[in-house]
């Protein structure tokens, strides 16, 4: 038997625009998936048989990486589905850590790559983002421009991403999940056809590239009343953009109505989750609450995918 553990993610600017290589910050959190593989007689995952619809990431992962013996996956998460939380991305490369390790091949750049792999197939797109804050845990920077620092870079296609290691204080942040669904693959699409026919939305997403960079800055800095600021620009964009919601809007509302320094919509959209910073985090996680949202203040996972001796 082996188990993996990874952290979800949060992504604090630049949503979106990293699929077309723009600048993206991403922290690992304190919300966790524990991912256990077992040989078994068929294969299953949370005691039920494999399952291409219900088990795509699994499936993909098996398909892509293992021909063994069947195996029995059960996974434990804290992070809600389809949050925007990276539930999906934890997922995948605590599976894939383990399938790695089984085979005697574990390394993080390849567990990066290798749950990247998985999730564009399975996505129908995307960047590697996620799958890499989940796997290189603490905060990230990910940009198709390269600089010296990087971690690992990783291609699709024509575009390539540069994973760079992020300076992250000991911060908290806060969560509202709206309880409504982030549908991530219908949300890229939609942004696409924004970007590819509109020179508007192509320059949206340019715009974003600078509150990204001094976003990284601020975060590094720790001046969380300037990466607030920043963050209620991004999320204006994002807005514009079509990823918000009432519900995100109303959780935003409240947030900043609590005194956060900035609140926007984190992942994909379109529903999932806000992410906001403040001095007071119980203030603001109580506000949520009382707009029905449910609150997580979370802090940074130092740690990313780790396999358990
Ligand atoms: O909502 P999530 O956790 O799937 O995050 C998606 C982030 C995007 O930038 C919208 C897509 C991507 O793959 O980078």
């Amino acid at each position: 038997m082996i188990v993996s553990i990874s952290p979800g993610k949060a992504i604090l600017l630049g949503e979106h625009g990293v699929v077309y290589g723009k600048p993206c910050i991403s922290v690992a959190i304190s919300l966790k998936v524990a991912v256990n593989i077992e040989e078994s007689q068929e294969f299953y995952v949370n005691n039920e048989p494999l399952n291409e619809k219900k088990h795509a990431y699994m499936k993909k992962a098996i398909e892509r990486m293992w021909n063994g013996k069947p195996i029995s996956i059960t996974i434990f998460s804290q992070i809600p589905s389809a949050s925007g939380l990276g539930s999906s991305s934890a997922i995948t490369t605590a599976c894939v850590a383990s399938l790695l390790a089984m085979k005697g091949e574990f390394s993080i750049e390849e567990v990066a790559k290798k749950s990247f792999e998985i999730e564009y197939e399975v996505q129908n797109g995307g960047s590697p983002n996620d799958t890499s804050a989940c796997t290189y845990g603490n905060a990230i920077l990910t940009w198709g421009k390269k600089m010296p620092g990087y971690l690992w870079e990783i291609s699709k296609g024509n575009r390539k991403w540069y994973i760079y290691p992020v300076k992250a204080p000991d911060i908290k942040f806060v969560i509202g999940h709206t309880g409504t669904k982030s549908k991530t693959p219908l949300l890229i699409k939609k942004i696409r056809k924004f970007v590819e026919y509109s020179s508007f939305g192509k320059e949206l997403i340019d715009e974003m590239e600078k509150f990204v960079i001094e976003g990284k800055e601020a975060l590094e800095n720790k001046d969380f009343v300037k990466l607030g600021e920043l963050m209620n620009k991004n999320h204006k964009i994002l807005h514009t953009l079509g990823t918000s919601s009432k519900e995100i809007e109303k959780l935003i509302n409240a947030s900043l109505k609590a005194g956060a320094y900035g609140a926007k919509v984190t992942g994909a959209g379109g529903g999932g989750s806000i992410i906001a910073i403040s001095d007071n985090p119980e203030r603001v996680a109580n506000a949520i609450e009382k707009r029905k949202g449910k609150a997580y203040i979370v802090s940074i996972a130092k740690e990313g995918v780790k396999i358990l001796k």
